[in-house]
């Protein structure tokens, strides 16, 4: 293909005319270039001017679906005409359960999208709540072992949840955190060889390996069955940050055999901001027995942080203080569910339900792909034109290795008018400073004119921030 074809608008057009999801981008809010740059959300957008932004940043905000509002609504007519009878009454014309039942009502779908079991997954808390909820019980260490194995690059919130864990038990994270660090400063993504090298040094002294699905900032999808299989044949605890990969890859949690795993579904999962989070618990940690009788009954299980929301329904409301863990993820449950959120989950899984995440996949591999062609194509134009290139992409060239995000490194110094060149053409995607740049886009609303867009603009932006700095 020509690189001419490649970068017309009639290519990107084609694209996205034979796309399967097409339609999808409709069951989504894209909000106008007008209003990204509007200082207020109240009032009248300016009708003569409702083109459509270029917002390639689902990674770390996904967008709105039109469900949600719909969703809303009706939430807040049920709370508002209802009050507390909302917890239990079935109201006929709103797709919405009775409050009681609003985390089983996600499970199901949930777990969908990560490959689990129904009873294995639950929506709740907060993505670093979770980790830590799960951590108080999958982290059991011994004087022996009682090593953390995580990135030395990881999300800092994940750095620091492992960092409290090690103190609570009375461990120096000084000793007891052992780092995965990338080889070096121009290659920061962390081979599969070297994560199970490093597993093999220290697998006497570990009790858990912590690593994302996908790293957030270069965007490298980790080879979780391997290093799962890897970290439990050796008697370690797998536990997964699947901050960036739930709604963006296929996952099959439970055919892995992960341990755990804590996702947010504010990102691919279009959930909104702090939304909810979801905790897979495999099936084999989440079993319940009563070792007493039918009359006395008392029951085994993994210890955990517990709450009422974790304990079987039918015996919630009893206020006996007698404690029966629902089986599986959901009795890993405290409180009661955020109904706000789970509306919002309802919103966005109502949405991936009618799709899958095998169909989704076909798509992003080949959009993030166009996206690497547009970007590589530019890298020849700038080395033809200037003598030398402006970024180089930090993700793996292996499509298998990464989701929908691929993490442009810009020459230094050039981020800050770069982006503001994107923002001015409403052109949304991620900084991650100091000379990072995170382009994602989102298989079910970007299309491949977003791409292109993108392309154009920040081609004009690289251009531009050489001549600023040259001045
Ligand atoms: C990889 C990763 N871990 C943890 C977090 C923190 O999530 P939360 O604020 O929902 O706990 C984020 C947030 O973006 C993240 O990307």
């Amino acid at each position: 293909m020509e690189k001419e074809d490649l970068f017309s608008e009639g290519y990107a057009k084609a694209q996205d005319e034979q796309d399967p999801l097409r339609k999808f981008r409709e069951y989504f809010v894209i909000p106008s270039k007008a209003d990204l740059s509007r200082t207020k959300i109240g009032g009248r957008a300016d009708e003569n001017n409702k083109e459509e932004s270029t917002y390639l940043c689902g990674n770390s905000l996904g967008l709105q679906p039109t469900l949600t509002k719909k969703y809303f609504e009706e939430y807040l007519s049920t709370w508002a005409q209802k009050g507390v009878f909302g917890h239990f009454k079935d109201v006929s014309d709103t797709h919405l359960a009775p409050w009681l039942n609003a985390d089983a009502d996600v499970q199901g779908d949930m777990a969908k999208i990560v490959g689990a079991k129904t009873e294995e997954v639950a929506v709740m808390n907060t993505l670093t709540a979770n980790l830590h909820f799960l951590m108080c019980s999958f982290y059991k260490p011994t004087k022996d072992r009682h090593k953390i194995l995580i990135e030395g690059r990881a999300f800092p919130s994940d750095h620091f949840a492992v960092e409290s864990q090690l103190r609570f038990h009375g461990f120096d994270p000084k000793d007891s955190m052992i780092f995965l660090e990338p080889p070096s400063d121009t290659d920061s993504t962390l081979s599969t060889e070297y994560i199970l090298s490093v597993i093999d040094k220290h697998a006497s002294e570990l009790a858990l390996v912590l690593l994302p699905g996908i790293q957030y900032y270069t965007g490298q999808f980790f080879d979780m069955a391997t290093i799962t299989s890897h970290t439990r044949s050796k008697g370690i605890i797998a536990g997964w940050d699947l901050a960036h990969a739930a709604g963006n890859v296929p996952l099959q949690l439970h055919d892995w055999n992960v341990d755990f795993a804590a996702w947010c579904t504010y990102k691919y999962l279009n959930a909104g901001p702090g939304s909810i989070g979801g905790a897979f618990v495999h099936e084999r940690h989440g079993q319940v027995k009563n070792v007493g009788s039918d009359e006395r009954p008392s029951f085994e299980y993994r210890p955990r942080l517990q709450g009422w929301w974790g304990s079987q329904k039918s015996s919630r409301f009893a206020m006996a203080n007698n404690y029966e863990p629902i089986p599986g993820a959901a009795g890993f449950q405290v409180s009661n569910t955020s109904v706000a959120d789970s509306t919002a989950v309802r919103a966005s899984l109502d949405v991936f339900k009618q799709t899958s995440m095998s169909d989704i996949r076909v798509k992003s591999l080949k959009i993030t792909a166009y996206l690497e062609q547009l970007l590589d194509l530019l890298l020849k134009d700038q080395e033809a034109t200037l003598g030398k290139k402006l970024f180089h992409i930090i993700t793996p060239r292996n499509p298998d290795e990464r989701g929908a995000q691929l993490s442009v490194m810009l020459e230094h110094g050039l981020l800050d008018h770069i982006m503001e060149i994107l923002e001015h053409n409403g052109v949304v995607v991620d900084e991650r400073r100091p000379d990072v740049v995170r382009v994602a886009p989102a298989p079910l609303y970007n299309s491949y004119q977003d791409v292109r867009n993108f392309i154009q603009v920040f081609k004009g932006a690289c251009e531009d921030a050489v001549k600023k700095t040259k001045a």
